[in-house]
């Protein structure tokens, strides 16, 4: 009898969660011999979920909401990539120690790069929001040397904030990094425009200027869902290619499987899988 190594995905909620579905078809895909599942755990009662997890043999979890700043704290050792987002969303059981990574940002890179075909090496960026998914993306998007890099967010303090943090990775990168609110935003049309705003969970739209979005613009919202977000359709209808964060979710999990595996999957075949059923719920 094959034994399985167990991992999950833990949240408040987590019925929803897509992680099982894809870490399913990765372990398809390699023959890595394990299990996944979802894991609802008391909003209060991240640390006592996680040490039963662990004392029933299991081997890694996905971390999702409420619980990225608990897993940041919950990890001996972390990642630089964790370390720069100040959040945790993969977790590692290693015989001595718990360790903690963040894939969000590579897989948002990968996705940007690899599936959809866009380099960000030497490119413009916008990044709009500067809350915990707009600062886990910062330091992967500097790993690819692009030329600019502005963050926009409601409250400018936050963006410059992360401008004064992440301005040594930035010189080192040799990209132009700064921020603050709208009136940040520079002249031209940017080449990848990143909606990192949790607006489009209540279909508003973030502050951006209509002239920063060109013919040549990626513009990429964090969100996805059966229909395309405002922030998508807004992009779209100035002439740019919107595009969902369905992606970033199969390739995060991608560098997740990676983290425990030291397999790499490939995502493309599971997220057109996934965009089948996420047109045909019905079908799901
Ligand atoms: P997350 O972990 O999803 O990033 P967060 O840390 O609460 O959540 O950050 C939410 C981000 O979305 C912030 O940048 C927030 O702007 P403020 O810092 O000004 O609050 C931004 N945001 C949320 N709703 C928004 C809206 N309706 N328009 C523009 N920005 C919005």
């Amino acid at each position: 009898m094959t034994v399985c190594d167990r991992y999950a995905v833990i949240g408040n909620p987590v019925a929803h969660s897509k992680s099982p579905f894809i870490h399913a078809r990765f372990a398809a895909q390699t023959d890595e011999a394990i299990e996944y599942g979802h894991r609802l755990a008391p909003v209060d009662g991240f640390v006592a979920s996680v040490r039963e997890f662990i004392e029933a043999g299991g081997r890694g979890l996905n971390v999702t909401v409420p619980f990225k700043l608990d897993a940041h704290a919950f990890a001996h050792r972390l990642s630089p990539r964790a370390a720069a987002a100040g959040a945790v969303n993969t977790l590692r059981f290693d015989a001595d120690s718990v360790f903690g990574d963040n894939t969000d940002g590579f897989g948002l890179v990968r996705d940007i790069e690899v599936n959809l075909g866009v380099s960000l090496k030497g490119a413009r960026i916008l990044l709009l929001g500067a809350g915990g998914a707009a600062r886990g993306v910062v330091l992967p998007m500097l790993d690819r040397a692009p030329h600019t890099l502005t963050i926009v967010n409601r409250t400018a303090d936050k963006a410059e904030a992360l401008v004064g943090q992440f301005a040594q990775a930035a010189l080192e990168a040799d990209c132009r990094l700064s921020g603050g609110n709208a009136r940040a935003i520079e002249a031209g049309a940017y080449d990848v425009i990143v909606n990192a705003t949790a607006g489009s969970l209540d279909a508003s739209l973030p502050e951006c200027d209509d002239r920063a979005f060109g013919s040549g613009t990626l513009a990429y919202d964090m969100m996805y869902g059966a229909h395309p977000t405002v922030f998508m359709e807004h992009a779209s209808k100035l002439g740019a290619r919107g595009v969902d964060g369905l992606g970033m979710l199969v390739e995060q999990a991608a560098e997740s499987f990676y983290v425990w595996r030291g397999v790499r999957p490939d995502g493309a075949p599971v997220l057109a899988e996934l965009r089948k059923l996420l047109a045909a719920p019905a079908a799901a």
